[in-house]
Formats: C-alpha cells, structure tokens, sequence
C-alpha cells in the first residue's frame, strides 16, 4: 500500500501547476469523469483528477481489498472487530434474500419489525390508534445522534411528501429544546417516540422522563402514548414501554447507520409506509450497484476516491457539502456524524497509528444562503475546500419554477467560478473606466482576483422524491465504508466519544456542589467554582 501512496504523492506533484481547466482539453472529459446510476448523476470532471490518478487511485482500492471488505459487509461477517459485531444496515433495506449472522436467517426478523412498524403507522394516520383527545396530531421524537440526525434529516428532506401527523424532533440535553417542542403541543394528541439504541444515552433519557411527567399532568395513562425504538427492549420495559410498542433492532445496525429500520418510524408516520418503503429501495437500488459495478463506474467508490485524493493525497483538510435544495438543510449536519464518528480515527482496525489523517472535517449548508456567508473564504481564502454540490433538476413548487432556475443558475455557477478564477488582467479590465491607475489599480486589482482552480463535485437529481433520498443516503454510507478500508480502520466503531460522556457524569455533583474539585486541574476547578457563583450557590 505505502508504494501506490508514494505513487499517488508523486503523482499530485506532477500535477503541479496543471490547471482543472486544463484538463478539459480532452473534450470527452465531462462524460469520462461522470458516472449516472438510476438517474443520479455523479460529475467529478471538476477536480484535479486525471486518467492517470484515477487508475492510481482505483489501483489503491483494489490493493486494501474494498470489494472483499464489501463483501465481507454485506454477507453478515463480522468487520466491526472492536465491538465483534456484524454491520448490516443493508439488509435493512432489502426486500428479500437471506442474510446469515451467526448462522440466523436474519431476514425474517427484520420483515416481521417492519410490517409491525407498517401496520402501526398506517393505524397511527388513519386514526386508529386513539389517544385520549382523538386522533394522533403530533409526534415528538426523543433521540440523539443516529437516533435523531436520519430520521430528522429525511422528514425535512421529504416533507413535501408528509400527509401523516406533525414530526418534531428533540435531541439536546438543553432544556430549552424539550421545552420550546412541547410549548403549544395538547398532551392528548401527541405520540413520544423514544429512540435510542441503547436505551441509556442520558439526553434521550432525561428528555423522555420531562416529556412523560410533561403527559402525566394531563392524560391518565401517558405510558399508552409513548413508543420506544431500542436493541435493549427490557431497557424499554422498565421505563414502561410495553412490548408491542417496542420495536427492536439487533446491535449490527449501528446508529449512525439506523434510519432505515425502526429508528426511521417518525419519518414514516409522517410520509406513510408507501413512500417510506420507496426510501428503502433507493438504498437498496445504491447497494446493488455498489457490490455489482466495476469500481471505474461506481458511485460510492469514485465518490470515496475522490475524498481520498483532496483529503490524504492533496492535503486539503475539510471538506464543503452544499446542497442547493433548501429541504437538504440538515444532510451536512447528517454526514458530520456519518463520516467524521465512522472515520475520524487515529489507528488501524489492528490498533497501529495511522500514517495518514484519516476523516476531513465536513461541514456545509445550502445554497444560496452560503453564498453570503463563506464562500469569500471558499472563493479567495488561502485554504482550499473541495465542494460537493447536490441540486435536483425540479423543484416541488411548479408555481416558483423561476425561482428554481436561480437556484440551478447559483449552483452551476459557483461550481464555474471555483474552477475558472479571475486572474489579474481580467480584474485590472473589470476596473476599466473606474479612472485608477498604476499602484492603485493594482491593488484594486488584486482584491478582485480570483485564483480559481478549485475543485468540486455535483450530484444531479431529477427532483428529491424518497426513491432519491434512499440512493444520497446509502451512496455517502458506502463513500464512507470505502475510504475507511482504504485507510484501514474500523468505521463502525466511536470510541472517540466516551471520555467527555464519563467526564460529565462525573461532574455533575461538582457543578451540583456535592463534591469537591481537588482532583481537577487548576482551569477547570476555576470554572466549576465561577459557574457555582453565577448560579448563587
Ligand atoms: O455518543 C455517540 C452515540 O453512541 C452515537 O453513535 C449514537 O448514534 C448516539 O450516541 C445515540 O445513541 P443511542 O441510540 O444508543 O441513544
């Protein structure tokens, strides 16, 4: 593997001073460096990438065995070595087949769930599932990380396919959250979902005691109104959630990776089995390319490829998600935990350091609101940021069509101008008639250039229907599994989150002033006696 690094490290070298723009010299390149499946197309032609770091690059997937790892993955092997566990979000999203873990069909199971989901959504919208005012009007999800970022993200992203109950989600252990989502919520026409894997993470389960006493003031029997979504059903049990309102998933879904299987419910409830199920197949319709495409046209694996050249090979240290679809407003926040809790590691699945920096930071928002924000930094800071742009074709409001235009114009154009720049003299003739001259139209010059070069991607979409979403989705999971085989890690583990987790368990009674700071550091015992004062302790 070091050779084909030191290969590739050689390689950008040589590509000094070749500009993208260069590049499409070769007049096939915008169909050569794109790759459509079911109607997504993925356009890398923007980038620095040539013919010959693309083979470098797919000579690096081949070498850290990507096909065996996904095969590996698929077929129930158990590649989550840290936790010895399988990682089986794609069955999830499977119609059929038999799946082997530990030599269990899991298959069954995993239908049966869904139907059971299926029949108590349906139950849930059409009314039949009664609550003490009625019918079901409002349903408030208490979850956090994978038990909060999918179904929150996709419930905006499909909501012009929402006919089913009001979904809200609450996740921060802050009450201001809890507090401002029940505000204005009736007790008797509202459903509390509880998700957590685990059933012990101490946000979802502080929130979900407030919601309950929330309940508990106004209906005779809340436990009747709540639902729990957990691999850890007594858990559930014991907070008093009976049996055929749990819905369970076994320890190989991992939660970043949930949204599909019953930690999806709310966006279920809201947009009906129908268009949920659609949701699943997109996924599915991505997993089957993945394993069955030749890595030089596959979606996940160029994508993958393409972050390991800006990432570890060009050095470049975060990277843009820019959906131009105002419903992806929460997709950056989604991928944050997707890729930077799956591959912001710093040692191999065998424990060894890692030589290279494994998970760029990932950050984004939608355009054109970025625009006006951050794109100076993008445009002419001294730092490059690859971008990914998404944009569907179609809007869903016929009737602002033109608006739509404007935003495919700002997209399409923002991508142009990252690659093309402004140099000097175009800027110095941008100034002309403006009466400067020698040094000062220099200077007036110089702020106006624009270095250009700078790569991005596109995913183009018809029109963000579930089917849609389903392939965005499992194309950034498996970009997500490709690079972490390539890099050598284990991505389904976050180990990475448990000190600051046991660190505030211990300093609640601090705060609380039950106990002392004497074995703190000088800073944070200065902090805990400062935050003491300014509550009158
Ligand atoms: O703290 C990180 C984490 O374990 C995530 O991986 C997970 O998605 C989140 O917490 C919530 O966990 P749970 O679903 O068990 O409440």
């Amino acid at each position: 593997m070091e050779q084909l690094w030191t290969a590739l490290d050689g390689h950008r070298d040589r590509l000094e001073g070749t500009r993208i723009l260069d590049l499409f010299a070769n007049p096939e390149r915008a169909v050569k460096f794109s790759t459509e499946v079911d109607g997504l197309l993925f356009d890398y032609s923007k980038t620095g990438i040539d013919a010959a770091a693309m083979d470098a690059l797919l000579a690096l997937a081949d070498a850290a065995g990507v096909a065996q790892a996904r095969d590996a993955m698929v077929s129930g092997v158990k590649i989550n070595t840290t936790e010895d566990r399988a990682v089986l979000h794609t069955a999830l999203r499977r119609r059929d087949g038999v799946v082997t873990v530990d030599g269990r069909d899991v298959m069954p199971g995993l239908r049966e769930t869904y139907d059971r989901m299926s029949a108590f959504a349906e139950a849930v919208r059409d009314g039949r599932f009664r609550v003490p005012g009625g019918t079901v009007t409002d349903v408030v999800n208490i979850g956090i990380g994978g038990s909060d970022l999918g179904p929150a993200m996709a419930a905006l992203a499909l909501s012009p396919y929402a006919d089913g109950p009001r979904v809200h989600f609450v996740s921060n252990v802050d009450g201001a959250q809890i507090a401002e989502t029940l505000r204005g919520l009736d007790p008797a026409t509202t459903l509390v979902i509880v998700a957590s894997k685990t059933f012990t993470t101490i946000e979802t389960m502080t929130n979900a005691d407030t919601a309950r006493r929330w309940m508990a003031a106004q209906v005779d029997d809340p436990a009747a109104q709540f639902v729990a979504l957990s691999s850890a059903q007594e858990r559930a049990a014991e907070f008093g959630i009976p049996a055929e309102r749990v819905f369970g998933f076994e320890d190989w879904v991992g939660g970043r990776y949930s949204v599909w299987g019953p930690i999806g419910l709310a966006l279920m409830l809201a947009i009906g089995p129908a268009d949920f199920r659609a949701f699943l197949d997109g996924g599915a319709a991505m997993d089957r390319h993945f394993e069955t495409a030749p890595f030089d046209r596959n979606l996940p694996v160029l994508l993958a490829l393409v972050g390991i050249w800006h990432h570890q090979v060009c050095g470049h240290a975060t990277r843009a998600v820019l959906p131009y679809d105002q419903r992806l407003a929460r997709l950056p926040a989604y991928l944050q935990q997707l890729e930077m809790e799956s591959n912001g590691k710093r040692v191999t699945r065998d424990g060894k350091a890692l030589t290279r920096t494994a998970g760029p930071v990932v950050w984004g928002e939608p355009g054109t609101n970025g625009q006006h924000a951050f794109y100076q930094l993008i445009h002419q800071g001294r730092q490059i940021v690859p971008c990914e742009f998404l944009v569907a074709a179609r809007g869903h409001e016929p009737d602002l069509d033109h608006q739509h235009v404007l935003l495919l114009s700002n997209c399409l154009a923002q991508a142009e101008a990252l690659m093309r720049g402004r140099t000097l003299e175009e800027a110095k003739a941008k100034l002309a008639g403006t009466g400067l001259t020698g040094e000062a139209l220099d200077a007036a010059a110089m702020h106006r250039v624009f270095p250009g070069n700078r790569p991005s991607t596109l995913l183009l979409y018809r029109e963000l229907t579930p089917f849609v979403l389903g392939q965005i989705v499992a194309l950034y999971e498996h970009r997500v599994f490709v690079e972490g085989v390539i890099l050598g890690i284990n991505s389904f583990d976050q180990w990475g989150v448990e000190l600051g987790k046991e660190l505030a368990k211990a300093m609640q009674p601090l705060i609380e002033g039950t106990t002392g700071t004497a074995d703190k550091d000088g800073s944070t015992a200065a902090l805990v006696a400062r935050v003491r004062s300014l509550r009158g302790a």
